[in-house]
């Protein structure tokens, strides 16, 4: 939507005007579309702080007020009233279900929770102690291997069924990768239970034993799933989206996803934070833990604090809060000691100038790894029950993406700064 008012431009003498964007929320954005071809120059903006790279109707943030949408409703609503299928279907359909939408929807995401027999096979060509995430890089690429016949991107049906695939798959390929690496075996999926009992069943349930899965705890895992659901532009959806823009298929870009998705600095900080608690392991030492978050020569930060975009709070910190003190009080956990340093160092850094002044809060991943923690997940299943969570918003995306008339490869420029032209030089003359 471009306004009437465009923006004036003056590179090197030559005014050159650019549309202004105007859009339902959030800052207005200039068009530079044109502006190589107008001006000859490029724009330079490393880590995309201010550059917007795709038009979506589908997650909004404001950042400076800690508002987080899906489809215009806020996360605190859908995390107080709705659950994460309904939630899936918004992401992917733009507007909540109504009832027989919904079961619909249930009824099509469970008949696809089994995976192909042969990929058992597969996951047992990792060493037997394999990170999940490693596995589940793996896995999920060599999906479009088992899948043939959801692979076609131009067949809006396909790209359906892929979809569904992909949300209904994604639980049983993070469970079967957790028990592979703890050496169990794979526990198939029960399509009687719901999609978080059936995740928790999956993880935690052997065949010599009777385990059932507490309402309560399903609703917590639920709530996570929901608040990690998507996030606009962030790196590893931008990473989906720059994969899809070449015309991969959609098991390739969702691989591509949880790849990014595993540094430290996105999704993997759930796991950094709970090691960063452990590590810390005792109230005495956060004062020397907090002095070097602070010392610039030291690359040690605390991990589940601060946020690229939110510079208030992150709203799924604050929910993810209250589920963490459900959590912690239904299995009456309440003074171990990591806990313990967990309050503190929250304490501690809300206060503290350095923190204050940067505008650095606890991220979803401070807490969330002290719910999953106490549920019986091991550090290394934080990202896998990221990566799963999110993998309707990046299939949202893409779906979005493929199906923008805009829509073109994803191919940034650079501010070059190598060696200017040279000639060869014999290997014997150097
Ligand atoms: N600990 C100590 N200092 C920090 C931290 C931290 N966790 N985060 C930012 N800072 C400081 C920076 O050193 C910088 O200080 P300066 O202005 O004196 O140089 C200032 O705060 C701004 O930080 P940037 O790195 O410019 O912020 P950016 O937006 O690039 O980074 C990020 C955001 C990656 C999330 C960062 O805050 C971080 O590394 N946090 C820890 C990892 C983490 O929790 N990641 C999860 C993100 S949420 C998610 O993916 C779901």
């Amino acid at each position: 939507m471009a306004d009437n008012k465009p923006a004036i431009l003056s590179v090197f003498g030559k005014e050159i005007e650019l549309p202004v964007l105007t859009p339902t929320a959030g800052p207005d954005c200039l068009d530079i579309r044109k502006l190589y071809g107008q001006g000859d120059v490029f724009t330079y903006d490393p880590g995309f702080t201010s550059t917007a790279s795709c038009e979506s109707t589908i997650t909004f943030i404001d950042g400076d007020k800690g508002e987080l949408w899906y489809r215009g409703y806020p996360i605190e609503q859908l995390a107080d009233n709705s659950n994460y299928l309904e939630v899936c279907y918004l992401l992917l359909y733009g507007e909540l279900p109504n009832e027989s939408q919904l079961k619909d929807f249930v009824a099509r995401v469970t008949n696809h929770t089994m995976v192909h027999e042969q990929m058992h096979n597969f996951f047992r060509g990792f060493r037997r102690d394999a990170h999940p995430m490693a596995t589940m890089v793996g896995v999920v690429g060599a999906m479009s291997a088992f899948y043939h016949d959801s692979t076609d991107i131009g067949d809006p049906w396909q790209r359906e069924v892929a979809s569904i695939r992909l949300i209904a798959k994604l639980p049983t390929i993070a469970a079967m990768a957790y028990k592979y690496s703890i050496g169990q075996p794979f526990v198939y999926p029960n399509n009687e239970l719901d999609y978080a009992s059936n995740f928790l069943n999956m993880c935690f349930s052997v065949p010599a034993a009777k385990y059932t899965v507490d309402p309560a705890l399903a609703k917590a895992m639920d709530r996570i799933f929901t608040l990690h659901a998507d996030h606009e532009q962030n790196a590893s959806t931008s990473t989906v989206r720059l994969a899809g823009s070449s015309g991969a298929n959609p098991f390739a870009c969702i691989a591509a996803g949880i790849a990014c998705l595993w540094g430290p600095a996105h999704g993997g900080a759930n796991q950094a934070a709970l090691e960063m608690l452990q590590e810390i392991g005792t109230v005495d030492q956060i004062p020397e833990y907090i002095r070097r978050a602070k010392d610039k020569d030291d690359p040690f930060r605390l991990m589940g604090f601060g946020h690229r975009v939110y510079k208030n709070f992150d709203p799924r910190a604050k929910v993810m809060k209250e589920s963490a003190d459900e959590v912690l009080d239904l299995l009456g956990i309440e003074n171990n000691e990591t806990l313990k340093v967990a309050k503190e160092l929250e304490k501690i850094a809300l206060e503290d100038e350095y923190f204050v002044e940067r505008k650095l809060y606890p991220n979803v991943d401070f807490y969330s790894g002290i719910i999953l923690s106490a549920m019986g997940f091991p550090t290394s299943m934080f990202t896998p029950i990221f990566a799963l969570s999110r993998t309707v918003g990046w299939i949202s995306q893409w779906k979005e993406m493929l199906s923008d008339p805009q829509n073109k490869i994803g191919r940034p420029r650079q501010l070059y700064v190598g060696a200017d032209k040279r000639d060869y030089v014999p290997v014997a003359n150097r």
